[in-house]
């Protein structure tokens, strides 16, 4: 019996009693024609049909491509999915969108699904809108359509208040389709812009991304890259090398090394896909699902009146001697778990989630081991754009203070630290999440004020008794207070010790501040975390606002 087979492949379909082949319109009518009765499938058929294209949409580019990418060590497009969302939740949207490209023979080359695959699931029970770019189809480049899919799962993510998670895996725009590709791209972007603040926006770079591939990334909350198979360059090391003579590798130029350490546009580096995806999990798991909510509260089975001895000792007293801020940070918070963010970049400045009896908390703090805890360009930019984050989904922030000061030098100067220094100011005054700041020793000048002092609407200031709160430390202030006394003085060298102690005793300390309510309280070390959580608490219904204006103008 003749029965005619229809495939979206071959761009025949068979719709109520219209056959549509290679264009051309056959109007049918069965009721004048019994003979078409054979031509139509059965329901069953039908359903094999589809099973067919399923099947056949899930191979991708094919076997021989999905075998090239495991022996690069990636995973396939589905496979990452399937790893990401908790298991059998995964409802897949698009499936069967193809592309419209007719430039450069693409009539005939066309993939069900196209280069990406799109939809959405759950990750520990909470929903997610995912999209996962296929490098097995056209290096995973972005069409028209593999745009319109992406865009239509982060317009889903918007209107439902839920996480959007990129798994990036392309070479950038698709060259055969010119500026309809470029158009695709720009829709994204825009996309990504409404996005921000409003849901949390994780990309995970598992592959070489280029070009448009790399832009939208950047604009969102976090990025993670996995190690040796993953790329981001807006040009790579070929065009360099034609353009500018410099002979770069791929992995120097845009590894996952290179931007965890060097430019700061990644904030994780993992060893695999699946220890990427693993980061995902950990990380939404400190995020409310979008603005308007509060971050989950765990149980929590570490005493909140838990307190530390060993506290008391990790500042050393004599404050020329390095410590590591960690040390502190990981005794104090729920269970020692620090998850620290962009931890290869600015060391100087230490910025990360944990959790205050089950609460989420956003950690900043100065790293007195590197750079002595100075604040460069580099910190201040790493500072800003991380107390942002929480701010925009209302993760309250504990900072911990040691810091002698923003960083001296002609570089940072015509680097523009003034304008990045600033950063900071603006972005702990406009947060108005709960901010609670604990100084363990240095602050003084202009970085006591940025570290979340009180005069940038901190709500709880705390100082350890080693805390040295000034406009400059000892030996600077008393060389210029008292420039001429020592000058003049008969042996210049002891006076200026002498100077500098007395300076240390009387003004190097927490209690001028606490005197003048800019320190609330000077409390023992070792109660660090109940202080902590008390205060965290105490802060849980706040509720504040900064003036009402169309949006502020952070110094770029
Ligand atoms: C169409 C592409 C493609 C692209 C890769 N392919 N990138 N097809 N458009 N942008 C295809 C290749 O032709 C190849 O097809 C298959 O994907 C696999 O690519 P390979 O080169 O074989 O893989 P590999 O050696 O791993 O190299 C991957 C790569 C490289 C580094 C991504 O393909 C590359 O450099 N691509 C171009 C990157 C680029 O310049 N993009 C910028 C586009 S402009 P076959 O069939 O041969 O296997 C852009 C502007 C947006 O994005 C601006 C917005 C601000």
């Amino acid at each position: 019996m003749l029965k005619y087979k229809y495939s979206l492949n071959l761009r025949a379909i068979m719709l109520d009693k219209e056959l549509v082949l290679n264009g051309i319109w056959f109007k049918l009518s069965i009721a004048q024609n019994p003979c078409m009765e054979a031509l139509i499938m059965s329901i069953e058929e039908k359903i094999q049909e589809l099973i067919r294209l399923n099947k056949e949409a899930e191979l991708g580019g094919g076997e021989k491509r999905i075998e090239q990418q495991h022996q690069r060590g990636k995973m396939t497009a589905r496979e990452r999915i399937d790893y990401l969302l908790d298991k059998g939740t995964f409802q897949e949207i698009d499936k069967f969108v193809l592309h419209r490209c007719t430039n450069f023979g693409m009539e005939k080359k066309k993939i069900l699904g196209d280069a990406v695959v799109t939809g959405y699931g759950k990750i520990n029970g909470r929903l997610v809108y995912v999209y996962s770019q296929d490098f097995t189809v056209f290096g995973g480049s972005l069409s028209e359509a593999v745009g319109n899919k992406i865009c239509k799962i982060m317009d889903l993510a918007m209107q439902n208040g839920a996480p959007v998670i990129g798994l990036n895996d392309s070479g950038g725009a698709r060259i055969q389709e010119g500026v309809m590709s470029l158009g695709a791209y720009g829709e994204i972007f825009k996309r990504n812009v409404w996005a921000s603040g409003v849901i949390p926006q994780i990309s995970v770079i598992m592959g070489p991304c280029a070009g448009g591939a790399v832009y939208s990334p950047a604009l969102t909350d976090l990025i993670i890259m996995v190690k040796k198979t993953s790329y981001m360059f807006i040009t790579g090391p070929q065009v360099i090398k034609e353009v500018t003579a410099e002979e770069v590798t791929p992995e120097e130029l845009g590894g996952a090394i290179t931007h965890n350490t060097k430019s700061g546009v990644a904030h994780f580096a993992e060893d695999s896909d699946r220890a990427a995806l693993d980061r995902v999990k950990e990380l939404l798991s400190y995020f409310p699902q979008n603005f308007r909510e509060k971050p989950p509260i765990l149980e929590c089975n570490d005493d909140p009146e838990r307190t530390d001895k060993s506290l008391n000792n990790i500042v050393p007293t004599n404050p020329r001697l390095p410590y590591d801020i960690k040390d502190i940070i990981t005794t104090v918070l729920d269970n020692n778990e620090f998850l620290e963010v962009q931890r290869r970049f600015a060391p100087n400045m230490v910025v990360g989630f944990g959790r205050l009896n089950g609460h989420s908390v956003g950690i900043i703090a100065n790293q007195p081991k590197v750079l002595a805890g100075c604040l460069d360009i580099n910190a201040s930019v790493k500072c800003a754009r991380f107390v942002r984050m929480c701010d925009a989904f209302n993760i309250p922030l504990i900072t911990f203070v040691d810091v002698p000061g923003y960083l001296p030098g002609v570089n940072q100067e015509y680097g523009g630290i003034i304008k990045h220094g600033a950063k900071i100011l603006f972005a702990y005054s406009e947060a108005t999440v709960p901010k609670i700041t604990v100084v363990t020793r240095k602050a003084y000048g202009g970085a006591y004020i940025a570290m979340s002092g009180k005069h940038l609407a901190a709500d709880i200031n705390y100082a350890y008794p080693t805390a040295e709160i000034a406009v400059m430390g000892p030996e600077g202030a008393c060389n210029i207070v008292f420039r001429k006394e020592i000058q003049e003085s008969d042996d210049p060298e002891k006076l200026r010790a002498q100077l500098i102690e007395d300076y240390r005793n009387n003004f190097a300390s927490p209690y001028r501040a606490a005197e003048v309510g800019y320190i609330d309280h000077v409390i023992i070390p070792e109660q660090t975390r109940p202080m902590l959580i008390r205060a965290l608490m105490m802060l849980k219904n706040k509720k504040a606002s900064i003036p009402e204006r169309r949006h502020g103008n952070i110094p770029l």
